[in-house]
């Protein structure tokens, strides 16, 4: 009998009342279930998004002072199909000046929403924004320069899913809310008030801000749904600024299914599934056999970074999900053996390699430069990368449309999260050895700690000097502190 079967066999077995699964699911909330904007049927007017100030109430009694984009916090699922044009109008109404970047979505450098499209107070931007991809799991979030941290903390963030025919008409889970759900995984600190709390200290800034309590769409862990007998579908998206989560299943391995950029070739199980801060992976979990499972999360997965290696060893384990069988009959597919058929670029045709070091410690004088560009660090020392803290008005590289690229990302210290707008890729290597099975599809996120992390890209789209593609680290602390570069595409 293999590990799996024997751990189904035994499920039954292991939840008795008293178990730690038992409590959690005994304690725990409802997975609030995030409002979903489906426009896979069609588009007929322009579609609406508020940012906006709001009061939310994270499960523990207190308002915090949240944003949210047309709720009081985070945003819409928004649903939408390749080959559709998304004419939006972001009204800002936060009283202070954002942005909205489309993190994942292949589009030209003047509709992605990075810092140079800044929205200002009571201002509507109104990007065209092309769906060209494959089905994916994107999301959106602030990337207002020296404020991205902040303002994504206080809840500027959504998820948006692109589907394409072929996964429309993929036997896979797909009803939303009973067979298919979307969980946003977040970290959060509360103060004695109750209310989350975001403090900045030089320490703050070493290894991003980390909070102590996982919230699972703005609800604290851990959270619980009823679901029906057979597979059920989790499209999870890490939106920590700095935490990696380290994901398991109470019950059996994580059946991985699409990682940033769509659809592996076929799932993959994994023991534990490492997200690192702006990752998204989709897993299936196999209801049929077992009546409870829980989705597991390590809050110190990174292991190193932060203040729970150092104090639990690197292993604080806290149940995110609990799922409970109920007797109805859900979706009645098996377990899919293959899942899409997407051309990787080939190695050989890299015509261009660029390097990156991203930098932690610059040293006094290109600090006080960083501060002058408009990077924030609170008290910290600034950030780089290539020695240059990032410039609003600097090109750092420049891409040539249509060619593929080695990009090869080192760090000085500790471990990163590296992101390149515009694209997807796939990873060659990853700390200098091959990435695990689950991350070896369509990726636009990259851990760097020790010895090159390695990516064969190719850049499709335009991004003129006016409104260039970054390239940064995902720890948004680190981004604001200057971690992030610019790049054109012409
Ligand atoms: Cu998720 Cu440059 O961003
Ligand atoms: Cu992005
Ligand atoms: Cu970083």
């Amino acid at each position: 009998m293999n590990r799996r079967a024997f751990l189904m066999s035994s499920g039954a077995g292991m939840i008795i009342a008293g178990s730690p699964l038992a409590w959690a699911q005994a304690s725990a909330r409802p997975l609030p279930l995030i409002p979903m904007t489906d426009l896979t049927a069609g588009i007929s007017e322009r579609i609406s998004l508020t940012l906006q100030s709001g009061a939310h109430d994270f499960g523990n009694g207190a308002k915090s002072t949240t944003l949210g984009i047309n709720q009081s916090y985070l945003g819409p699922v928004i649903k939408a199909k390749q080959g559709q044009d998304l004419p939006f109008d972001v009204t800002n109404a936060t009283g202070e000046t954002s942005t909205l970047h489309w993190h994942g979505l292949h589009i030209p450098g003047d509709v992605d929403g990075g810092p140079h499209q800044e929205i200002e107070p009571g201002a509507v931007w109104t990007p065209d924004v092309p769906l060209v991809q494959h089905a994916s799991m994107n999301w959106f979030h602030s990337h207002m320069h020296g404020r991205t941290a902040q303002q994504t903390y206080n809840g500027l963030a959504g998820v948006l899913l692109v589907e394409d025919d072929s996964s429309l008409a993929a036997d896979l889970p797909k009803t939303y809310g009973v067979d298919d759900f979307t969980l946003v995984l977040q970290d959060k600190m509360f103060g004695a008030d109750g209310k989350m709390a975001y403090e900045l200290s030089a320490a703050v800034f070493e290894d991003g801000f980390e909070g102590d309590t996982l919230v699972v769409n703005g609800a604290i862990a851990p959270v619980s749904q009823t679901v029906p007998t057979g597979l059920v579908r989790l499209r999870i998206l890490n939106a920590c600024n700095a935490r990696f989560l380290e994901l398991s299943m109470a019950t059996g391995p994580v059946t991985v299914i699409a990682s940033d950029g769509g659809f592996l070739a076929s799932p993959v199980e994994a023991e534990s599934l490492l997200m690192s801060p702006g990752e998204r992976y989709e897993v299936l979990v196999d209801m049929g056999s077992a009546d409870m499972n829980a989705l597991n999360v390590n809050l110190d997965g990174g292991g190193g970074n932060g203040f729970f290696a150092n104090l639990f060893g690197g292993n604080q384990k806290v149940t995110a999900l609990t799922l409970q069988r109920s007797g109805d009959k859900g979706f009645t597919g098996s377990m899919p053996t293959k899942l899409a058929n997407m051309e990787p670029p080939k190695q050989s045709d890299a015509t261009v390699t660029r390097s990156f070091q991203l930098e932690m410690d610059v040293g006094a004088d290109l600090a006080a430069l960083a501060l002058a560009w408009d990077n924030f660090c609170g008290d910290a020392g600034a950030m780089a990368i290539n020695g240059q803290p990032m410039k609003m008005d600097r090109i750092d590289e420049e891409v040539r449309k249509g060619d593929t690229e080695n990009w090869r990302i080192s760090v000085d210290d500790q471990l990163h999260p590296f992101h390149i707008h515009g694209c997807s890729f796939r990873i060659l290597s990853q700390n200098g050895a091959p990435p695990p099975a689950y991350a070896a599809g369509w990726k636009d996120m990259v851990h760097v700690d020790e010895g090159w992390s390695e990516v064969l890209v190719k850049f499709d789209y335009e991004a003129t000097k006016d409104a260039p593609y970054m390239y940064h680290c995902h720890i948004l602390e680190h981004e604001d502190c200057g971690m992030m570069g610019q790049f054109t595409v012409t």
